[in-house]
């Protein structure tokens, strides 16, 4: 059980940057640009979601992309606990492997600082995949996110703490159909 003083039991929610109707308006479209890039080939695709954030983000997606593919969960922690912003890249377990001469996609929530994604982008390089791109649901608008590689993105934000459809605080609200802005001490929305 969440304990009263826990930090997400003093959050507060925000309002609402991206509605559940939107993402679902947005989806196919997206999924279209990515059949597109895929292109054809007898191989399998390997769809890489990153836990925990992208589980909603990539169990929509991947319903949308009618092709044969294998789906290969990258742990890795960027956020521990509490905290909202990036301490670093750490991956938990052994990333996905034999990615050789395969068509990858590497899903997450959201990009921020581009510390996971360009981790894992390096990690996955070096086991030469046919090609690789890089989906999220959503993209910050800071300098430093706008200039990290990314190939498909859901929705541009700005820079706020957001929760909901996968993406947590202090490990909750990721059931959370629309995106939220966050107040950590709960100050005014
Ligand atoms: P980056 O490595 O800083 O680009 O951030 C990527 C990861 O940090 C995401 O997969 C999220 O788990 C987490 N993150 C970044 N921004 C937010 C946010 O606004 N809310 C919740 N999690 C976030
Ligand atoms: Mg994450």
């Amino acid at each position: 059980m969440m304990g009263a003083s826990s930090p997400a039991a003093r959050a507060t929610l925000g309002r609402v940057l991206v509605s559940q109707q939107s993402i679902a308006e947005r989806m196919p479209t997206l999924a279209r640009e990515i059949v597109a890039w895929l292109g054809d080939g007898d191989d399998e695709v390997v769809i890489v979601p990153v836990m925990t954030g992208a589980f909603i983000f990539a169990a929509d997606l991947v319903r949308l992309l009618p092709m044969r593919m294998r789906i290969t969960l990258a742990a890795v922690s960027s956020y521990p606990g509490a905290s909202t912003s990036s301490q670093g890249v750490r991956p938990i377990g052994n990333l996905p492997a034999r990615l050789d001469g395969r068509r990858v996609l590497l899903v997450d929530d959201i990009l921020d600082s581009g510390n996971t994604l360009n981790f894992l982008r390096k990690e996955f390089a070096a086991q030469k995949p046919a090609r690789f791109a890089t989906a999220v649901l959503l993209r910050k608008t800071t300098e430093v996110a706008m200039r990290t590689p990314c190939e498909f993105v859901g929705f541009d934000i700005p820079d706020e703490f957001v929760v909901g459809c996968g993406l947590d605080y202090d490990g909750c609200f990721r059931n959370l159909p629309d995106v939220r802005v966050l107040h950590p001490e709960g100050s005014a929305t």
